[in-house]
């Protein structure tokens, strides 16, 4: 169990790895949030994880929120999953050829998603986003594409667009290498907002609508109640498929993800993540008719030589053994009782913080204000956070570096973590207050 308290200025292990890594890696990372440029401190190096505390290359201990940005929903090195990858990868790492696995984990997403009758795997979320994008094109005739300001896709061309504005406009291409053809493709809207989702959906002639159902790229901002019905219906009266990206929410909020629980029914999912169990698999499924054009046994060209790979395909199935009804109950108790503890030891701190939480997400935002969209989480106070996440690292609590991302509550954590997290909460907010 993690406690505390060692100091973490120059760790010399994490130090001199990150020296090294700054010439070999662009930015010294693999993935940018993982530089924690956002909070102004160096990355630390991972050694290990066990259940939900990680081990740094220096030796300290950590509760872990961070959870590999969502696909541990059990946990690190959790025993089942571990022997079920071991068994896979002694019977050989990849084929190149289907698997019996493939066919079982397919089958128990289409169990539990009701907007999934066919599945096509992939190895990322962003090949994933890719590929759906281009069958919806296909399957439409059309090339616009609407999103949501602040919801991320994975870094596909296009999806990169966004102007986060309060009307809906033309996405600008938000990294140099993304064409102002692709980002002209790209209709941002910002989240929770009807009309300008009705404006969109009526003059853009798109192709999809696409949204993370419980968009949690912005930190975690909820939809309004009826917003997922109404973007449901909207999309249907103008020809527009529905697209849920659910590589967050999927399995994770519910047994059959956000869709499960909104009853909202998206004609294609995108699916990352727990569906891997910590190893790289991906998904998109939908509508048989639709995912019926995907090649050989349609048109829609599609592909990758370790899509449905044996080790990741296991390590799925073993995930989603674990997620029973149980699991989600344990998992909604935790995540509500980190957010309201969150709250109530901002307010205790006179630290102006609300927690949106819900079932194995939670994100603590500093703003006294609710927070609907893109717009209100940039508003937030981004320095008190990166305080904050600098001062729970100093005692021990790895959190998202990040303003714009959610806390993974898992399985492996319990109660004691909660309030261990509570007690360094309480003493940082108490020196930001
Ligand atoms: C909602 C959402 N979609 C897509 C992706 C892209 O997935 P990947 O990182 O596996 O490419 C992410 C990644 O964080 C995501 O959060």
């Amino acid at each position: 169990m993690s406690s505390a308290a060692r100091p973490l200025s120059s760790p010399p292990r994490s130090g001199e790895l990150y020296a090294r890594a700054l010439e070999l890696l662009p930015g010294g990372v693999n993935s940018p949030v993982r530089a924690m440029r956002a909070i102004g401190r160096d990355p630390i190096f991972i050694a290990r994880g066990e259940g939900a505390e990680l081990v740094d290359v220096d030796g300290r201990r950590y509760i872990d929120w961070v959870m590999s940005w969502g696909p541990l929903i059990a946990g690190h090195a959790q025993p089942d999953i571990v022997a079920a990858v071991s068994v896979a990868a002694a019977a050989g790492t990849s084929f190149g050829a289907p698997t019996r696995a493939e066919v079982e984990l397919a089958e128990r997403v289409v169990e539990r998603m009701p907007g999934a009758e066919m599945v096509r795997m992939t190895s990322s979320g962003t090949e994933a986003s890719m590929s759906a994008i281009r069958l919806a094109r296909a399957a439409t005739g059309r090339d616009a594409i609407v999103k949501f300001a602040g919801a991320y896709h994975g870094h596909v061309d296009g999806l990169l667009a966004d102007a986060g504005s309060g009307l809906a406009t033309q996405g600008i291409p938000a990294s140099p290498g993304v064409t102002a053809a692709q980002a002209a493709d790209t209709i941002v809207v910002p989240w929770n907002d009807r009309a300008a989702v009705e404006r969109a959906l009526s003059t853009g002639e798109p192709a999809a609508l696409l949204c993370e159902p419980y968009a949690a790229n912005m930190g975690l901002v909820l939809p309004d109640d009826g917003f997922l019905a109404f973007l449901r219906e909207a999309s249907s009266a103008t020809g527009v498929l529905l697209v849920f990206d659910e590589v967050i929410s999927g399995f994770r909020v519910a047994r059959g993800g956000a869709q499960e629980r909104e009853r909202v029914t998206p004609d294609l999912v995108i699916l990352g993540k727990v569906i891997g169990g910590g190893l790289p698999a991906a998904a998109f499924a939908g509508r048989r008719d639709l995912m019926e054009r995907v090649a050989p046994a349609g048109d829609v060209y599609q592909a990758g030589t370790l899509s449905g790979n044996p080790l990741a395909t296991a390590a799925g199935l073993a995930t989603l053994r674990l997620l029973d009804a149980p699991a989600y109950q344990r998992l909604d108790g935790l995540s509500r009782s980190l957010a309201e503890g969150l709250e109530a030891a901002a307010r205790a701190a006179g630290v102006p913080a609300r927690a949106p939480w819900t079932t194995g997400l939670v994100t603590l935002f500093f703003t006294d204000q609710p927070v609907r969209s893109y717009a209100d989480a940039r508003a937030c106070d981004l320095d008190a956070h990166a305080a904050f996440c600098r001062g729970m690292l100093e005692r021990g609590v790895y959190l998202p570096p990040s303003q714009f991302e959610a806390w993974f509550p898992s399985l492996a954590h319990g109660e004691a973590h909660v309030q261990l997290t509570l007690e360094a909460a309480r003493d940082v907010l108490g020196g930001l207050g």
